[in-house]
């Protein structure tokens, strides 16, 4: 077998009068002499010119959308436009033919619902090859990023016994047999008989672990699956996710802040310098979209002007009793438009924090210092007894990106929380001990991975930027 060349190489340093073998699945034929060929590799396709006259007929009919073929053949300057380069076939072989008969996914513009139906034929779409190259960009970039910067990557546990988030919507894990449930004497449960000798879940967060490695290491973060038993069925959220999660000793609010900033515009120039082709595809399929929709719908720059924007400019800055002030004297509200009322003490909701950021600020803003009533245990407790040193950043048509805070150090208010919240120290003796063995300030916020891809694509759906979602009623592939 010869030697293949991958299509990105071969275009980027095009090796013109040589004998060349390429591979891939077909993504059009005309006028049985034209083939685009892709390989994944980049979004662009190869041209490749056949002589049907020569070609058996056999070959020549298996020639079809999706097949996977091989092509061997010179490679010449193109003379048509639309490409630099060709490849006059010689030989060509179907590795794996595509039946038309069976085959759902036709050459035509197809929903996205449909498409997640079909997730192992989605992915050779152009869109979806673009989404998913860029995501891999943007993990890449996140390693590169905290690398750099002098942190240690951390793999925190997928199993625990403890909920760090307090929010009790947990996937239990357990082997214990449904049908036959031991129990203890009072008719609860036992699960002493359980795998772990107690009751476990999967993880919600790898925050409170990477707390016992920041107060060792200095600066860790994790990158790791998470997961969600919430039953919010919305474009925002996803049962199964990836959280990438900072922790860093000595570090208050304001170093948590500036460290997020940067950190999520580095992650945007990353794709901006290195991944402009799939951008630009995806730049063209929202101006698509939005062709005929009405002005006040469409987004207000495309794609790629909104990437630069959000790295050009500084992050807007606010308390969270700020944002209620401008919400309660904001048009909509006066008008009546919110279908919740912004009332301090109770948490902003998506309406509220699309309205600071895409028509009060018009670039992501930083909401901190929120009301202890609906935040986590750990978070720090501000000097006003009322708030606590938490902040979210919000992002343009996502809304809530990042949610991070500074932790609370010191033993006795910690432990005075988690009384005020019914969180159990038994459960978090370790927790609570590193407070009493050097203990420090420190800080640390968890930024929702595919909600940031979700950002940089320009996607409409979080589940259009997993390979395989899982939602409720959803765990299909
Ligand atoms: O705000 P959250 O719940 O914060 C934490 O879990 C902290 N322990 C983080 C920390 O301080 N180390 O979640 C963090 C981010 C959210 O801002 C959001 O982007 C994302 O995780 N997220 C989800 N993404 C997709 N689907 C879901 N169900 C999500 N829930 C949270
Ligand atoms: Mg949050």
């Amino acid at each position: 077998m010869p030697r293949h060349t991958e299509i990105k190489k071969l275009l980027q340093s095009p090796p013109v009068g040589e004998q060349v073998t390429v591979q891939g699945w077909v993504r059009a034929f005309r006028a049985r002499r034209f083939i685009a060929l892709n390989d994944g590799s980049t979004i662009k396709n190869l041209q490749i010119v056949t002589d049907f006259e020569q070609m058996d007929e056999e070959v020549l009919k298996k020639i079809s959308f999706h097949a996977c073929i091989r092509v061997t053949g010179q490679l010449i300057e193109s003379q048509g436009a639309g490409q630099s380069v060709e490849v006059i076939a010689e030989k060509v072989e179907i590795l794996g033919e595509a039946n038309p008969e069976e085959y759902a996914l036709q050459p035509k513009k197809q929903t996205m619902e449909f498409l997640r139906e079909k997730a192992h034929l989605r992915m050779r779409t152009n869109t979806f090859s673009a989404v998913f190259r860029i995501r891999h960009a943007i993990a890449f970039a996140i390693h590169e990023y905290f690398n750099k910067e002098g942190y240690y990557y951390l793999h925190s546990p997928i199993i625990t016994g403890s909920d760090a988030e307090g929010a009790g919507e947990m996937f239990q894990v357990t082997t214990l047999d449904l049908d036959n449930v031991p129990k203890d004497e009072d008719g609860a449960v036992d699960y002493k008989e359980d795998f772990f000798g107690k009751q476990t879940n999967l993880t919600v967060s790898g925050q409170l672990q990477g707390e016992i490695a920041a107060l060792a290491l200095g600066k860790v973060y994790t990158f790791g699956p998470t997961f969600r038993a919430e039953n919010s069925n919305t474009s925002r959220h996803l049962a199964e996710f990836w959280m990438i999660e900072p922790e860093v000793a000595f570090y208050d609010i304001i170093d948590n802040m500036d460290l997020a900033e940067d950190f999520l515009k580095y992650l945007i120039n990353y794709v901006l310098d290195n991944y402009m082709d799939d951008l630009e595809v995806l730049d063209k399929r929202i101006a698509e979209l939005e062709k005929n929709m009405k002005a006040e719908l469409r987004r207000p720059m495309g794609l790629i002007d909104t990437l630069r924007f959000v790295v050009d400019n500084d992050f807007e800055r606010i308390t969270y009793s700020e944002a209620i002030n401008i919400l309660r004297s904001s048009k909509p509200f006066k008008k009546g438009r919110f279908e919740f009322e912004p009332e301090w003490g109770k948490d902003l909701q998506a309406e509220h924090e699309r309205f600071l950021v895409e028509k009060k600020f018009k670039k992501p803003v930083i909401v901190r210092d929120y009301p202890k009533g609906f935040k986590a245990f750990y978070m720090r407790m501000n000097d006003d007894n009322e708030t606590v040193a938490a902040m979210d950043i919000l992002f343009p048509g996502i809304g809530e990106v990042v949610g991070g805070s500074q932790r609370e150090e010191r033993l006795d208010v910690l432990k005075q929380r988690m009384h005020e919240m019914d969180v159990h120290e038994d459960e978090l003796w370790w927790y609570l001990e590193l407070r009493k063995f050097g203990g420090c300030p420190h800080a640390g916020f968890g930024l929702g991975f595919e909600r940031m891809v979700l950002f940089i694509t320009g996607m409409e759906n979080i589940r259009d930027v997993i390979p395989f979602p899982r939602t409720p009623g959803r765990a299909e592939f």
